[in-house]
């Protein structure tokens, strides 16, 4: 399982690295204007990963925070201070000890984790408090997905960013669709509650986020399934449509959508 879970992430990990470059990309600027102004910020963004697991994400968080905040004062040369503050949900604490580690070796320090054992469908979190939130691989196993959604959208500021990535139901009726509705059974029974038949696109376009497919009557249909690089290059390229995508060796787990989604700014 351990040897699969690394494959999977080596396999998605160049349309991982696209959207996580998107999603900080206000992080990274602020620190970039820092430096080219010679000033220092000190604001806070601070993101919410739900369902964060073992933490195999923070290999792409830009590692920009604890080392700039500790040298703030003995570096002759400025430096931005923008803090990036993580919460991560998880309802299993017998990961965090992996968590931590994997916090540890992306260059997070300790200060900049703080873990919550929570149900997503009611975090103990503000309103309107987070500026990003990161969602990998849960909302096939939280039992009603709409009710996480609308908790990401209370707990995100306006014009705030969801990261999602989940696998979904095979769009049309066929072998792989079969497949996976005589098996959801006993997937949910031996992986956790995750099930095969989400169509997490319908959920999503009913949840008041918005992406670029605001525009189609159906956010499941116009979804042509592309490869894990030609995704990346469209999210790299400035896409912020909801895609759809298949992972080698992910046969029956598939296919995967991905995109970044916004609060809207007034709701
Ligand atoms: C398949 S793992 C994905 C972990 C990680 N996000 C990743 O991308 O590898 C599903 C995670 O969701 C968590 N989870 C399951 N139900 C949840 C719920 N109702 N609320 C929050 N997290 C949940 C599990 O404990 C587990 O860590």
């Amino acid at each position: 399982m351990a040897t699969g879970m690394q494959e999977y992430e080596a396999a998605i990990a160049p349309l991982k690295q696209a959207l996580f470059d998107q999603l900080f990309s206000p992080l990274t600027a602020a620190a970039d204007t820092a430096i080219a102004n010679s000033s220092s910020s000190s604001s806070t963004f601070n993101v919410l990963e739900v369902g964060i697991g073992t933490g195999p994400n923070f290999q792409f968080y830009p590692a920009t925070s604890s080392s700039s905040s500790s040298s703030s004062s003995s570096s002759s040369s400025s430096s931005s201070q923008q803090l990036l503050s993580v919460t991560g949900i998880e309802p299993n604490p017998a990961m965090w000890q992996y968590t931590q580690q994997a916090a540890e070796a992306a260059g997070l320090g300790q200060q900049q984790l703080q873990l919550v054992a929570a149900d997503a469908q009611q975090m103990p979190v503000e309103r309107d408090s987070f500026d990003a939130a990161v969602v990998t691989l849960v909302l096939c196993s939280v039992p009603e997905p709409q009710q996480a959604l609308s908790e990401l959208l209370r707990v995100l500021k306006p014009g705030g960013s969801l990261l999602l990535i989940e696998h979904v139901i095979a769009p049309r009726f066929g072998l792989l669709q079969l497949q996976q509705r005589v098996l959801d059974p006993l997937q949910q029974l031996l992986a956790d509650n995750c099930h095969l038949t989400r169509n997490t696109a319908a959920v999503l376009q009913a949840s008041g986020f918005e992406c670029g497919n605001n525009n189609s009557d159906s956010w499941v249909q116009p979804l042509a399934v592309q490869s894990v690089e030609a995704a990346a290059a469209r999210v790299a390229a400035g896409s912020s449509e909801l895609m759809s995508f298949e992972v080698p060796g992910m046969s029956l787990i598939a296919p995967h959508i991905a995109g970044i989604l916004k609060k809207p700014v007034s709701v």
